[in-house]
């Protein structure tokens, strides 16, 4: 590995905002937030969020007006951008007929959900009518780390073994198994988690943990020190591996051709359960429903979240094989939520999966990212001696910024802050993670829109030059 960044710290930067008028007053907004609002992965002191006050399609601004292009679709879970007219309308139809049921009960909106969430995970490679029944049900949860919480107890519980796989390149969420299962610095803190969890390196070419020189030995070599990690842990003593199918906070790492489809048949050798984390990769952000379905390797479970439904109201879950739920038809599942299946959620992901359909969303992520934003980040590539590599697919990529293309040593975290202010005081948000500018704006996002949001950051990149 060439000098890398095990900590990718804050998503957001906490500069002065290049919008803000210092001689103004503080809104109430502004001021209870700073009192009383305590924020996710921060130390409180520093923090000086902007209020949003308003958002529509792929833009946002705040309360003097000041509107940025949203090139982070929030935390990359507003696939279908802000205030979906057909989302808004779905939720106050919902609110109106029920807004809340125990999720003992039946109701439309939750099977309805249930439905449609199975049909597409039964999709097969590129969408490819695959037909074979294999994923059957799916558990609700509120969030991503609930899925994986219990996509992971789900995985023990049919194996009736304990361990559980999963990559030093990763985020699973933020509870006790989930972060444990996280192989990123946010993990360190929290530890000791549940016991049994064993990490490994997964592909990633650009700084190979295997002295790699291609994607194809980058695939072979990691599927071998995998192997062996199984191995040594004892195949039968694993439960599951976990991955996301594309790392996404971590790097955007595309796994390389053959990558997943030796996973599947690794899982297949030794009885494990694989679980696809598609939390971020899910929904539409790599242009299908599901981020696995670009390649051939089906998954025994699935956890969802953020795409489902954009986030609109909280909603997450797992889909599970056939096999995995009927585990559970005479034995009793040990977990469970008082909002499993929350009827305004479900609402909203119905009405979400809908638009999906209707508006070509899925085919428009698959354009912006072929079409646009993959050909106007390799044509920085060529001009920017900052970038070290460009990757993604869909509406999912990263720009890895480097001191010395050489070295590949990660851009200083001064110059990356400089980058990020040039764009924001131009109009468009970045997201940024460690030496990366993340390009994830919502799937349905206008063309002109992107590449407006391009041009700013090619302009920003000049200052990382
Ligand atoms: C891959 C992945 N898994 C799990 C999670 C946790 O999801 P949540 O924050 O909704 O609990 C995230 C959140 O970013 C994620 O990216």
């Amino acid at each position: 590995m060439v000098g890398d960044v095990p900590y990718p710290g804050p998503m957001t930067s906490v500069e002065a905002r290049p919008d803000q008028d210092l001689a103004a007053p503080a809104s109430d907004a502004y001021v209870n937030d700073r009192a009383h609002v305590f924020h996710s992965w921060s130390a409180q002191a520093a923090l000086d969020p902007t209020v949003i006050a308003g958002a529509l399609g792929a833009k946002f601004w705040d309360e003097h007006g000041t509107t940025w292009i949203d090139f982070t679709s929030q935390l990359v879970n507003m696939n279908l951008g802000h205030q979906h007219p057909r989302m808004i309308q779905a939720i106050k139809d919902q609110a109106e007929r029920l807004c809340m049921v125990a999720p003992s009960f039946a109701n439309a909106e939750r099977s309805e959900a249930g439905r449609l969430i199975v049909e597409k995970a039964n999709l097969g490679t590129n969408g490819a009518v695959r037909d074979d029944g294999h994923f059957q049900k799916v558990f609700f949860t509120n969030a991503g780390a609930e899925a994986v919480e219990n996509a992971i107890r789900m995985a023990k519980a049919h194996t009736g073994r304990l361990k559980v796989l999963s990559a030093y390149r990763s985020y699973h969420g933020g509870t006790a198994a989930a972060i444990g299962l996280t192989g990123e610095g946010r993990r360190l803190d929290n530890e000791p988690s549940i016991p049994g969890l064993v990490k490994f390196w997964g592909p990633y070419a650009y700084r190979s943990a295997f002295h790699a020189d291609s994607p194809a030995q980058e695939s072979e070599r990691a599927l071998r020190h995998l192997r062996d990690t199984v191995t040594f842990e004892g195949g039968n003593k694993v439960a599951a591996i976990i991955l996301e199918s594309v790392v996404g906070t971590n790097g955007i790492l595309v796994p390389p051709d053959g990558y997943l489809e030796g996973v599947r048949a690794l899982c297949d050798e030794f009885g494990i359960v694989l679980v696809a984390d598609e939390v971020m990769a899910g929904f539409g952000r790599t242009g299908q429903w599901f981020a696995w379905q670009n390649w051939n390797a089906q998954p025994d479970l699935i956890a969802f979240a953020k795409g489902v439904n954009s986030g609109y109201v909280p909603l997450g879950g797992v889909v599970m094989s056939a096999a995995i739920a009927a585990t559970f038809d005479d034995r009793v599942y040990p977990g469970g939520l008082t909002y499993s299946g929350h009827p305004l959620a479900c609402a909203s992901a119905v009405a979400s999966i809908r638009i999906f359909e209707e508006e070509g969303v899925l085919e428009q992520a698959r354009h912006l990212g072929d079409d646009i934003i993959g050909p106007a980040l390799n044509d920085m590539a060529t001009r920017h001696r900052s970038i070290g590599e460009v990757r993604g697919l869909g509406v999912f990529w990263a720009v890895e910024l480097v001191a010395d293309r050489d070295t590949r040593a990660p851009m200083d975290a001064a110059t990356m802050g400089k980058v990020v202010a040039a764009c924001k005081s131009k109009g468009m948000w970045p997201m940024m993670a460690a030496n990366r500018i993340h390009v994830v704006p919502p799937c349905n996002a206008p063309d002109d829109v992107v590449r407006e949001g391009l041009a700013i950051l090619d302009d920003a990149l000049a200052l990382a030059d």
